[in-house]
């Protein structure tokens, strides 16, 4: 076996792995449970990225490929086009049938028959569908995270309010930069000084970046100031203390309207009476109920909520491309690992984006209005991840990711 063959089929199994490992602590039932339209059953997540080896991969170029099941084609596909009809997304949680045995009977069939593949492909077929296995690698890492914020949301809606995993257990941290819980106290906001001028923005050089980050080109950037952390949960109840989500003045329009219209107080996982002191919230995660920790970086925010933080301190959102830029100034912290970051850009094709050839057409161009683009990474990301041009994006009133706020201000 080549180095090339042994190196991919090692990732192929560890991301593989990997989701069955997040899905172990969850019950049968918990894996069916559709919470809502914008979120999908850790079941329908296994399935679905094991469908996209099948479609992208197996039946293009492995001769002879004999599909699980043909009917999972309509039940898996998620969203492209070009591959015909599908099960609705928000009924995703009535599919009590396949079972999730015949899921994972799904999963190693596809494990099996793309191992098969790269162990006997000659130079030509290994240069076609290596990049595909990896889009599919990277693909799946996706669905990892939503498999913990789909179940996260899930849970959130059950009284019972259950922990996914215990707070003293190192969980599935054991490749994390950096840490989930226990924040040490945070330092005081600093300013960190950027000098702007003409940047470099986007993926350049080798390694793997969705072709939304691409193709590089310059960007013009005047002076700025960017925190050096991000904002805290003391920080965001200082502002609800405030009246923060009854000043109109402080939001956009939009915003305005959401919040009236959902009656939200609070980030979605806080607890506890409105007008509630710093001390008297608790937030619910992935370790049940905890008191808040006014040290840990706010998360489960919208663009909204965060709009209107940024303008109560007297601040704003980086721009994507000042988020970028400041990846590595000296002094900055918390960029990736601990929540997705507002921007301020609307998530639109860089200067000469050209979607990826074939069905991964359909991968992000398409997704290009209307969303906002975040940057970073959470907690529930997986370890490599994300890159300092990754571009997450999410609809203005998206709550249920790990999605939180740093600030800039103009000089
Ligand atoms: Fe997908």
């Amino acid at each position: 076996m080549s180095v090339v063959v042994s190196a991919l089929q090692r990732a192929y199994d560890e991301v593989r792995q990997y989701s069955l490992a997040l899905a172990e602590p969850l019950s049968a039932e918990d894996q069916g449970v559709q919470s809502m339209p914008d979120a999908s059953p850790t079941k329908w997540h296994l399935a679905h990225t094991t469908w996209f080896f099948e479609t992208v991969v197996l039946k293009p170029h492995a001769p002879g490929y004999r599909p699980f099941d043909e009917r999972y084609a309509y039940l898996f596909n998620s969203y492209y086009e070009a591959l015909g009809p599908r099960h609705a997304r928000p009924q995703r949680g009535l599919l009590t049938r396949p079972s999730l045995e015949d899921v994972h009977a799904y999963r190693r069939h596809v494990d099996q028959a793309v191992a098969a593949l790269i162990g006997k492909a000659d130079a030509d077929t290994l240069a076609g569908v290596e990049p595909l296995i990896t889009l599919g690698l990277h693909h799946e890492q996706q669905h990892q995270e939503l498999i913990v914020t789909d179940l996260l949301h899930a849970f959130s809606c059950n009284p019972l309010l259950p922990a996914y995993r215990p707070a003293s257990s190192p969980g599935d941290d054991r490749r994390r930069e950096a840490p989930s819980s226990a924040h040490a106290r945070a330092r005081a906001l600093e300013w960190l000084r950027l000098e702007g001028g003409v940047v470099g923005i986007g993926h350049d050089g080798d390694g793997f970046c969705f072709d939304n980050e691409c193709p590089r080109h310059d960007y013009l950037l005047r002076a700025y100031e960017i925190a050096h952390r991000l904002v805290t949960c003391g920080e965001y109840a200082a502002f609800i203390e405030d009246g923060g989500y009854e000043r109109p003045e402080l939001w956009l329009s939009d915003g305005w309207a959401a919040i009236q219209r959902e009656g939200w107080n609070a980030p979605i996982y806080w607890i506890g009476e409105e007008g509630a002191s710093d001390g008297n919230w608790q937030v619910f995660g992935l370790t049940g109920v905890q008191a808040l920790d006014p040290d840990a970086p706010v998360s489960n925010l919208s663009f909204y909520e965060a709009a209107a933080y940024a303008e109560w301190a007297g601040a704003r959102l980086p721009t994507e491309f000042e988020w970028e830029a400041a990846f590595d100034a000296p002094g900055i912290e918390q960029m990736t690992g601990h929540v997705w970051q507002w921007t301020r850009s609307s998530y639109d094709p860089y200067p000469g984006f050209r979607p990826l050839a074939g069905v991964a057409a359909e991968y992000n161009g398409k997704f290009m209005v209307g969303q906002q683009v975040l940057r970073g990474g959470s907690i529930a990301t997986p370890p490599g991840h994300t890159r300092p041009t990754y571009r997450n994006f999410f609809p203005p009133a998206a709550r249920w990711q790990l999605t939180g706020v740093r600030l800039v201000r103009d000089l």
